[in-house]
């Protein structure tokens, strides 16, 4: 299952199983939050929220149960890079793991795994075993006296809105997948009410790495704001789609280079929920302080009809929205109304302005992030290419 195909500064750079879990038993837990916050870590998931507050916040909660979870459900549309983490990496990930629960001080990591990924539940189950054997998991782990750590795998069931930390917890409690308020957020009641920490498999990946090489070394990489590197999941029109690491920071056009991309019209940069970036800002920079990304990236080229790519999009919310709040539930619909209006050419722009009036209402009122960003391309995708969606394609009958 381990492979060192791949080739990258951080993430895909040499690490041997194991060495993050001795190096950190043999510090304090103090010194490896320390170490944490030095490499400015932010999470993977998304929201871009730094590792090491989120640590130290379950670490300092007073209570004998807390938990990890490693969020695995990667539903964002194109994204498929913690995939390939577990796959090929699955050792940064459980090292991460066992590092966090030394950290916080769980006794219990549990895997959130995508429904569509049960194909490889088995051969991550054999790995675990394998640590286990090695010491790596189970009762006093390499000899150190009380550091007890299990992982436990459990299967998601294909909601996009199960990604989301609290309905991810819902759901692990065997209820209806749904956000909760918040707050209280996790690191105080999470799981089964107790301090948790939910984590993207990336950001516990690059934990081994920040604990064997140092907080200085991850920074050096990327940028100050936006530090280390990022896996970046390619699809749509390029010649080398797939996972691709590189430092926060590159430019999008030299992404597209990298991947052969010809004729690119738009990137859709952080997936449905994302950005869709037009040709004339492909020298932005994919970092947290410019274009942010969990790390899907779609690539659509001069062939490409971007009202389809809009349509395709708001469907998917509308069938995702858990329906809980107003604003997602009924706002997508709306969205996805003009949508058609606008295929049909019959809509006004007043009432299209409206329509963006309405995401930016979502943006804001929506109860969790999937209507919070679920606009985003509405807004971007009307905005970039209206010369195409408005004036193209031989007019309209828009007033
Ligand atoms: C609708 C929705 C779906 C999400 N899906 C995922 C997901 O598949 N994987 C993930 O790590 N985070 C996902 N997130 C973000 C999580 O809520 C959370 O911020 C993240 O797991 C925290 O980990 P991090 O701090 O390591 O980024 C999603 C958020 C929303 C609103
Ligand atoms: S924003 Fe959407 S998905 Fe989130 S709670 Fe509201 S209806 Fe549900």
């Amino acid at each position: 299952m381990e492979t060192d195909k791949r080739k990258g500064v951080v993430l895909f750079s040499e690490y041997n199983r194991g060495e993050g879990i001795k190096k950190a038993i043999a510090q304090s837990r103090e010194d490896i939050l320390f170490e944490i916050r030095e490499s400015k870590l932010k999470g993977r998931g998304g929201a871009g929220f730094p590792t090491a507050t989120k640590w130290m916040m379950v670490a300092a909660a007073n209570s004998e149960e807390k938990y990890i979870i490693c969020n695995a459900d990667e539903g964002e549309p194109g994204t498929f890079k913690d995939r390939v983490l577990l796959l090929e990496y699955p050792q940064l990930v459980f090292d991460g793991m066992v590092i966090a629960g030394y950290v916080i001080g769980a006794k219990k990591g549990i895997i959130y795994l995508r429904g569509e990924y049960e194909y490889m539940k088995k051969s991550l189950e054999d790995y675990l075993e394998t640590m286990e054997k090695d010491n790596l998991l189970g009762k006093d782990i390499l000899g150190k006296k009380g550091l007890n750590f299990e992982i436990e795998i459990r299967m998601g069931s294909g909601a996009y809105v199960c990604g989301e930390e609290t309905a991810l917890i819902e759901s692990l409690e065997g209820n209806r997948g749904e956000a909760r308020n918040r707050p209280p957020f996790p690191v105080t009641t999470g799981y089964l009410g107790k301090p948790t920490t939910v984590n993207n498999v990336e950001t516990l990946a690059s934990i081994p790495h920040i604990v064997d090489k140092g907080g200085v070394w991850f920074k050096k990489h990327g940028t100050d704001k936006s530090t280390g590197s990022k896996l970046f999941s390619v699809s749509g029109d390029c010649e080398k789609p797939g996972v691709y690491e590189l430092p926060w920071g590159s430019k999008i056009s030299e992404l597209l280079d990298l991947v052969g991309a010809k004729n690119t019209k738009a990137v859709q940069v952080g997936g449905a929920s994302g950005n869709c970036i037009p040709k004339s800002q492909f020298q932005r920079t994919l970092a947290y302080e410019d274009a942010a990304t969990g790390g899907s990236i779609m690539i659509f080229n001069e062939s490409r009809n971007m009202l389809h790519v809009l349509k395709n999009f708001m469907e998917f919310f509308v069938e995702e929205s858990c329906g809980q709040c107003t604003p997602c539930r009924i706002g997508n619909v709306k969205l996805l109304e003009g949508v058609k209006m606008i295929e049909k050419k019959e809509f006004t722009f007043a009432y299209i302005n409206q329509l963006k009036d309405l995401g930016r209402t979502m943006q804001v009122a929506s109860k969790c992030g999937l209507g919070q960003s679920s606009p985003n391309s509405f807004i971007s995708i009307l905005e970039n290419f209206k010369e195409e969606i408005f004036n193209g394609n031989g007019g309209h009958n828009g007033k």
